[in-house]
């Protein structure tokens, strides 16, 4: 989490900062800074609470001149979000200056060792400890990039960090370890950010830094070396997507944008993936390990959030259609608990942003058993996607909005992907079928769209209970997991405490909080579950429970039942998630912003946790 930028080059360096500052404010937004180095080589700094916009409103443009700089904006891990305590810090003398993303995790053994030293400290952060240490060795080396590497050699803990030197003004250096950074490489500038986002109104032409290494940024340029000297070489990317990707493009929000997007990004997802007439998959970047998985003895399928909500659609899918076992973990607990893995498994990391901390160490640590690895990522070149051993691109386009919508629909549609890939070669599913799924999945773009459409609907349903203190989302099999997700986008946008169960287990403990003041969304699919779900509706009932069906357009048998209906076109079990979730994220949508939350910053949030 948290956001950096960097600039050397010819231009001003403050716009240029502040511009790709407020494109990073998904990462963390509690406070702002940057530190300029002027024409006269002096370093100036700005540093305080509050967003992006309010520092540029704030900040004396005529004084912060200069084109050297480096900026951030915060999401708190050491020390609650105050002046003080937002980047860029300084070490005591006032000669090194650092912005970081990351948590130095041994910062009170150097603490101790600095104190002992003479050296003070104003903030409780990591990071001044950080710049203290730079500098310590700095009075032992007078070179700013030794200094650098030196520190970075004694540390222990996760990095993205830009820092300058007052007494080296010419330039910035940037390293990394476990944070993302890149450079934006510009004529006669180079930029420095945590996505690629900041840089691609100046450059498409981007170089990921690998953990491990530093650059060494001047006005002609800059060089690349390890944390250990030695001198290495990384190539260039292209980035792939558009300015006006990442721009609300008339939109009140980021969320409504991406949720509207979803017809298009939907097709991206199984673009050229698909032969209609056959109904055979192929997803090229699975070929090389394709017979590791056909022969796999278990998936396991790892993840945080929301791509945890579209692992747990996998489980369902490969099991029912592939009958290979599939478990779903955490990454979290899967990094943690010692997990049994052999060289037999396929692990599965699903994450759109493919820097989530728990799940790349989740990575490594199948890694470290042999397991096949496999990455359903959206960002492209990003840090799981580079590791795994194979893996999907999702191809949804930048998300913007914490709250993760497109990516959801996108993930549980590469799921479908491997799932025919795999049920067909291994026979477990008939040619009738296949054909169907696939004649289906045509479909699966103009039903999201109608639904769209008919937004308005569902607007009106969020309106009826926006006031509402706890709302439970019930739904079964596939469609389980999608009831986790509606629960977990209500409560992140919009503060009101949500939960989500399999429906059956309502009996077993949630039922005792049902009351007439208890909103309960049931998704309700006229599928096989359909006769059980009106039960537990009735059940519901029983009690004065307020009730909300999801249900398929054309049943008017639960008009009978539900206080509100939201409808979706009908579809075939192995879609259901991707139609039976766009109704949910409205209703968070519309009842987050009546509240007057902010929709895609919500309190104590950032798009990427790049902590633990
Ligand atoms: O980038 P990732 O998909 O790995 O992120 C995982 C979660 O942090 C993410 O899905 C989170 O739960 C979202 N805020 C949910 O909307």
């Amino acid at each position: 989490m948290c956001g950096i930028v960097g600039y050397i080059g010819k231009k001003n360096s403050l716009p240029i900062i502040i511009e790709g500052l407020r494109r990073l404010e998904y990462r963390g937004y509690d406070s702002a800074g940057v530190s300029i180095i002027n024409d006269k080589a002096k370093v100036l700094n700005y540093k305080k609470v509050g967003r992006v916009g309010e520092m540029n409103d704030n900040i004396d443009k005529d004084i912060f001149q200069g084109s050297i700089g480096i900026g951030h904006t915060r999401w708190a891990t050491h020390g609650v979000p105050n002046d003080v305590n937002a980047h860029p810090h300084f070490d005591m003398d006032d000669n090194v200056v650092i912005v970081h993303n990351g948590i130095i995790e041994n910062y009170k053994q150097i603490k101790t060792k600095l104190l002992a030293e003479g050296f003070q400290f104003s903030s409780d952060t990591d990071t001044e400890v950080l710049a203290n240490l730079i500098n310590y060795y700095f009075r032992q080396t007078n070179d700013f990039e030794k200094s650098v590497r030196l520190a970075l050699n004694e540390v222990e803990g996760t990095y993205g960090l830009a820092c300058l030197c007052a007494k080296e003004p010419d330039k910035v250096i940037v390293a990394r370890n476990g944070s993302p950074l890149l450079l934006g490489v510009g004529i006669e500038e180079t930029i420095v950010s945590s996505d690629a986002s900041a840089v691609i109104n100046h450059t498409k032409n981007v170089v990921y830094l690998e953990d491990g290494d530093m650059a060494i940024l001047t006005k002609n340029g800059f060089k690349m070396k390890t944390i250990h000297d030695v001198k290495i070489y990384r190539e260039a990317h292209k980035i792939d997507f558009l300015l006006e990707d990442i721009e609300k493009s008339g939109y009140d929000h980021f969320m409504l944008k991406e949720i509207c997007e979803q017809p298009d990004t939907i097709q991206n997802t199984y673009r050229g993936r698909i032969n209609f007439d056959s109904g055979i998959a192929k997803l090229g970047g699975l070929d090389s390990v394709f017979d590791k998985m056909l022969n796999a003895k278990r998936f396991i399928i790892t993840a945080c959030g929301t791509a945890w909500h579209a692992g747990l659609v996998g489980e369902y899918m490969i099991e029912q259609f592939c009958r290979i076992p599939v478990e779903v973990e955490y990454a979290s607990e899967f990094r943690y608990r010692r997990p049994i893995i052999d060289e037999d498994d396929v692990v599965i990391l699903i994450s759109q942003s493919g820097e989530t901390a728990d799940t790349l160490a989740a990575l490594r640590e199948a890694k470290k058993f042999g397991a096949t690895t496999i990455g359903i990522v959206n960002v492209i070149g990003s840090t799981i996607a580079r590791e795994v051993d194979a893996g999907t691109y999702v191809h949804a386009g930048p998300e913007i909005g914490v709250a993760s919508t497109k990516a959801f629909t996108s993930q549980v549609m590469s799921l479908a992907l491997i799932t025919m890939m795999i049920a067909a070669e291994k026979n477990t599913i008939s040619k009738e079928s296949l054909i169907e799924i696939a004649t289906e999945l045509r479909n699966i773009p103009g039903k999201i769209k109608k639904m769209i459409d008919a937004k308005e609907d569902y607007k009106k349903v969020a309106d009826a209970f926006k006031n509402a203190n706890n709302v439970l989302y019930l739904g079964r099999g596939f469609n389980f997991p999608v009831a986790l997700e509606g629960a977990l986008k209500l409560k992140e946008i919009s503060y009101i405490h949500a939960e989500g169960y399999p429906a059956a287990e309502m009996k077993h403990g949630p039922i005792a909080l049902i009351d007439e003041n208890m909103p309960v969304v049931f998704i309700a699919p006229q599928d096989r579950t359909y006769d059980k779900i009106i039960s537990n509706i009735e059940e519901v009932k029983a009690r004065k429970g307020r009730i909300i069906a999801l249900a398929s357009d054309d049943d008017d048998n639960i008009n009978s039942y539900a206080d509100y209906v939201l409808r979706v076109p009908k579809t075939l079990a192995l879609f259901a998630p991707i139609l039976n979730v766009i109704p949910l994220q409205f209703l968070s949508y519309y009842v987050a912003a009546s509240r007057g939350c902010d929709v895609d910053q919500p309190r104590n949030l950032a798009k990427s946790v790049t902590v633990e």
